[in-house]
């Protein structure tokens, strides 16, 4: 097992390019099982969750080929079970669950279990594909799903889950007659997801919206697809630029899909100019303390949540980070205190008092996204951060040590 370890205190310097997005890679790998044959996948980032879900693939009998693309085969499909052992690894494996039953007309797919940020239930996924025929059964801890009815519906969300959306859409592009997904997520890697199956031949209207609909059609074919840029990678490194007062320029970044972010840093006095698919963040502003309260799509991501309270633990004067999407996703806050941080948490409100200066110290990543926060705060504290558990971070960060290095940062991974 690995530890990253920080000198901090370095302004960041020069240009990094931001990989393919994570959660669209996972769903649209799970969508090549609607269509058999062969699929070559562009963009496709180099993460411990993409290897996962090409295991979990490889089990149902999917073909992989790396190259300069990644070649998916899945012309044959040996089972449809989804086990346990991968899936409490990576929740994200639910996203087998649509696309098996559009396919095989069955599944069997563990359920997730919690994480550290939430109970994450999924019953809505499951509630949307009842909606549609399916007969699902909850048995020794796996979803049985009876799919030999699967046909449109109208589904009204209670809430926008991404994931379940997903599924639901999934399912729907091969059902007997139309669906209509209302409330539905509207993350841009849901619409890239959408993007893809549109290239397999399937017929969505609403791609972005909050209303999606899908004419199922009777078969998909494969087709060549490059992955979006990771929005929150590239939020990631520009709070890594702001927080070391540096210049760094960000190339492939979705600018498009920022927005909520660019402004919320801007409003912090973070200087930053934008064109085309490249943002710069610039030395020179004063970091306030500003509120944010984490939304879906279009509002601030939940999942840059951890890494901009580490950009307020150095702001002048105080913010309120409210956390709207995930009851438990606070985990951060005890050791960025480990660094010298003043955070105090209530309900799921935190209020983070700047300070002047952070101190080296070792720290404990818990999720993928706090162990960012981490690095992040470390790249700013004056002497040594040593961050644990970094296996979390390699779970959705492509070579981030290395982008960070390239950047003039002082870091290093080591064998604990
Ligand atoms: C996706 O998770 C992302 N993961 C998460 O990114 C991200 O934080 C989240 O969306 C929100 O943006 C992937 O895309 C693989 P949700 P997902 O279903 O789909 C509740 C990262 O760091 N809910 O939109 O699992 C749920 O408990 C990860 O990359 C139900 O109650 O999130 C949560 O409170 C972390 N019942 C809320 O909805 C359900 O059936 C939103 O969850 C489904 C969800």
């Amino acid at each position: 097992m690995d530890k990253i370890v920080i000198e901090g205190g370095v302004p960041l310097t020069g240009e990094v390019v931001i990989s393919g997005a994570k959660n669209a890679a996972l769903p649209i790998l799970a969508a090549t099982l609607l269509a058999p044959g062969e699929h070559r996948l562009f963009n496709v980032p180099p993460l411990a969750d993409i290897r996962t879900f090409t295991r979990l693939l490889g089990k149902l009998g999917v073909r992989f080929q790396n190259g300069d693309h990644l070649t998916v085969d899945t012309s044959r499909l040996d089972c449809y079970e989804a086990p346990y052992e991968l899936v409490k690894t990576m929740r994200a494996a639910v996203l087998v669950l649509g696309p098996l039953v559009a396919r095989a007309h069955r599944a069997r797919v563990s359920l997730p279990g919690g994480c550290a940020i939430g109970a994450r239930p999924i019953n809505l996924h499951l509630k949307g594909l009842e909606a549609m025929g399916v007969k699902i059964t909850l048995k020794e801890g796996y979803v049985e799903a009876d799919a030999r009815g699967l046909h449109g519906a109208e589904i009204m969300l209670e809430i926008p889950t991404v994931t379940g959306t997903e599924n639901l859409m999934m399912a729907a592009t091969l059902a007997q007659g139309t669906t209509v997904i209302k409330n539905a997520a509207m993350e841009p890697e849901v619409a890239d997801l959408a993007g893809f199956l549109t290239a397999l031949g399937a017929k969505i209207e609403g791609i972005g919206t909050e209303v999606l609909t899908i004419h199922g059609v009777s078969q998909l074919t494969p087709a060549p697809y490059s992955i979006m840029a990771d929005r929150i990678e590239a939020g990631t490194y520009l709070a890594a630029a702001a927080i070391t007062k540096g210049q760094v320029t960000l190339t492939n970044a979705p600018v498009e899909h920022l927005t909520a972010v660019i402004d919320k840093f801007t409003e912090a006095g973070v200087r930053l100019t934008t064109d085309a698919n490249r943002i710069t963040v610039h030395p020179g502003g004063t970091l306030t303390g500003v509120d944010v309260r984490t939304l879906p799509y279009p509002g601030f991501p939940t999942d840059m949540q951890a890494q901009f309270m580490a950009l307020m633990c150095v702001a002048r004067g105080a913010a309120v980070i409210t956390e709207t999407i995930f009851e438990n996703r606070f985990m951060h806050v005890s050791e960025l205190k480990r660094l010298g941080a003043d955070i105090s948490v209530s309900g799921n409100h935190a209020v983070v008092r700047g300070r002047r200066h952070l101190q080296g110290a070792p720290v404990m990543a818990t999720d993928l996204r706090a162990s960012a926060s981490l690095v992040i705060a470390g790249l700013a504290a004056q002497g040594t951060t040593e961050v644990h558990r970094i296996y979390h971070l390699d779970r959705g960060y492509a070579r981030l040590t290395e982008k960070l290095s390239t950047l003039g940062a002082r870091i290093r991974r080591m064998p604990v």
